[in-house]
């Protein structure tokens, strides 16, 4: 009871920011090497597993000696508040620092598209639509500002970027990807990393990064999310490991492998790409953590999966619901007896200290809690600007026809559509929720608040039923939030997205000699042909965030278009896949080329 009242004590003032940050581990031991030489084997495998932090408790961390919490795709306090999420960091990481060695835990958050799993943070545009800007040093600079935003709230590990270089748009995570081109994904996963990762990790606001999937997770058959990547050693390389090269010469932290298979064989076990390509070829010297509970995944028994991920270069296991306590200790503590054969020490040791090295250099024996000096931060005003910039310079233009655009303040504009002021769909997956939800799911301004922002000559009407006297009119359409396997599909019709009303709106436009622009939100290039041809200008918006200003910005004409596709656009099912990177591109059949992006 003291002790639970000593902790409020110290939360509060936490809280307050009365206390400044303090060294916690006065005696740590001065490098990772002579710490783990200090650790017995329940502390070496506690360092090995990484869980959900919204299931383990101060208790278990403590009894099991945890060395990494994460906080999966949604796994947000009961009370969504920042504080919440500061104060529950705070009291977890304490638990860890009460340990005989007082070794802090990394915290690891997928914050992918700004830091998403927290009620009002900023959202940036999904990689897809940062692919579009090719800017370069925009992209380093919202993963400055997405790691200030996970800072603030105590994290430091960040399960990205994503370095898919996504091949069909069937798989559910293309959005994820900044592009089906890997000199792109090379050129702006290295700048993502750069920003996430700052000048040194022991910066207040640097995050660890993750580049994942490693590697081929956006070039299985058929774009199966987890499938398998069917392709000779060379177009593995060329295409899909490639990013990597930078991104590990910009410093790159951390790496996830693939939940997928190269040639049948799964990514989690697959020591040739893991060790020989990776760590002595490409000279990855990071830490390895495992995708969630992806080591089931491979052959066997639970000892044979966790000594083959191990073997093959896992660092650490996200293992979030099961402790892999008893089995570790089988496989690696000389003194217990069992059937199994014990692991190398030499693979032990290297992990355990592939993990504490980052926790040394994140300066988090010095550092392990967190004040809320930063929480302000969360979605601020200068960050919300930089979000806005980037939903500019996303957006793809593909057709502008009878001078539809840009739109004036004087006209007349009708507004429809089932997604014009849904921001749960303007966000996408990987918000709030880790598939994402519909409406007001977080704090941002939707497409038709922003139209309403730059004219009071605007109209609602879902179904564009009353087009008198109307000048201009744009209509918001597309996918409904996903992630990861569910958004995989084998139809990307977007009339099939289309709700009963938006068909009407469309009908009804069609039949009139109102302008229109459509502008969709997408994870992924659509089969649209028919609503191109029928529309008059059409916008490619991807999945662009909390600041539809941004795209108000472009409709007005404030400023010029100059998003460029990152993805080919295909004209039917049948064409896809189709890559920039095929033999016969551009000959191929398509409807825009990569690249394709008209301005104003
Ligand atoms: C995803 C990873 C993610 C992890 C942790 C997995 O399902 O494949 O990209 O980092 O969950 O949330």
């Amino acid at each position: 009871m003291k002790k639970i009242i000593i902790l409020c004590l110290l939360l509060s003032l936490f809280s307050c920011g009365l206390l400044e940050e303090t060294n916690s581990s006065p005696d740590i031991a001065d490098t990772p090497e002579e710490l783990y030489n200090q650790m017995t084997y329940p502390e070496v495998i506690g360092q090995l597993n990484q869980m959900e932090w919204n299931t383990e408790t101060p208790t278990t961390v403590k009894q099991h000696l945890l060395g990494s919490l994460l906080a999966g795709g949604g796994s947000s306090p009961t009370s969504n508040t920042p504080q919440a999420w500061l104060d529950q960091y705070n009291s977890l990481q304490a638990a860890a620092m009460s340990t005989r060695l007082g070794i802090p835990m990394l915290f690891g958050i997928d914050a992918v598209h700004g830091n998403n799993n927290v009620y009002g943070a900023t959202i940036f545009p999904h990689n897809i639509g940062l692919g579009a800007t090719r800017d370069a040093e925009l992209v380093e600079e919202i993963a400055h500002i997405t790691a200030i935003e996970v800072r603030a709230i105590g994290f430091h590990w960040n399960f990205a970027p994503c370095l898919a270089v996504a091949q069909d748009e069937r798989w559910g995570r293309t959005y994820e990807s900044y592009s089906e081109n890997p000199q792109v994904v090379s050129e702006l996963g290295a700048a993502a990393v750069r920003g996430y990762q700052g000048t040194s990790l022991s910066d207040k606001y640097s995050v660890l990064a993750t580049i994942k999937h490693f590697v081929a997770d956006g070039g299985t058959s058929g774009g199966t999310n987890e499938g398998n990547a069917n392709m000779d050693e060379e177009i593995l390389r060329s295409t899909h490991v490639f990013p990597y090269i930078a991104a590990i010469d910009a410093g790159a932290g951390a790496l996830m492998p693939s939940f997928s298979s190269w040639n049948g064989e799964k990514m989690h076990g697959n020591d040739y790409l893991l060790t020989e390509v990776l760590k002595d070829e490409l000279g990855f010297s990071g830490l390895i953590i495992s995708d969630w509970t992806a080591h089931t995944q491979l052959p066997g028994t639970l000892h044979d999966q966790i000594r083959n991920a191990f073997v093959a270069g896992v660092d650490m296991f996200m293992t979030p619901y099961v402790f892999l306590g008893n089995e570790m200790d089988d496989l690696m503590n000389p003194n217990t007896s069992t059937s199994q054969a014990k692991i190398d020490e030499e693979r032990i040791e290297e992990a355990v200290v592939n993990i504490l090295t980052v926790k040394y250099d994140l300066n988090l024996f010095d550092n392990p809690y967190k004040d809320n000096s930063d929480l302000y931060l969360i979605g601020s005003t200068e960050h919300r600007a930089v979000a806005r910039e980037a939903v500019r310079k996303s957006l793809v233009v593909l057709k502008n026809e009878n001078g539809t655009l840009p739109l004036t303040t004087t006209q007349n504009i009708l507004v429809a559509g089932s997604k014009a002021d849904d921001l749960g769909s303007q966000c996408g997956g990987w918000t709030i929720t880790w598939q994402g939800g519909t409406g007001d799911t977080t704090i941002g301004t939707t497409v038709l608040e922003a139209i309403h922002n730059k004219s009071s000559n605007v109209i609602y009407n879902a179904t564009a039923s009353n087009l008198t006297g109307i000048d201009r009119a744009a209509i918001v359409v597309g996918e409904t939030p996903y992630a990861e396997g569910d958004g995989d599909t084998s139809n990307l019709d977007l009339t099939t997205r289309l709700t009963a009303q938006d068909k009407t709106a469309i009908k009804n436009l069609n039949a009139s000699n109102v302008p229109y622009v459509v502008i969709l939100f997408s994870g992924r290039a659509m089969i649209a042909s028919d609503e191109i041809a029928n529309s008059d200008a059409f916008i490619a918006a991807w999945l662009p965030g909390t600041e539809g200003d941004g795209i108000a910005d472009i409709l007005f004409g404030d400023y010029s278009p100059t998003g460029k596709l990152s993805f080919t656009w295909p004209d039917s099912m049948a064409q896809i896949p189709v890559n920039s990177t095929d033999d016969t591109y551009p000959s191929t059949e398509y409807l825009y080329p990569f690249g394709y992006g008209i301005s104003y």
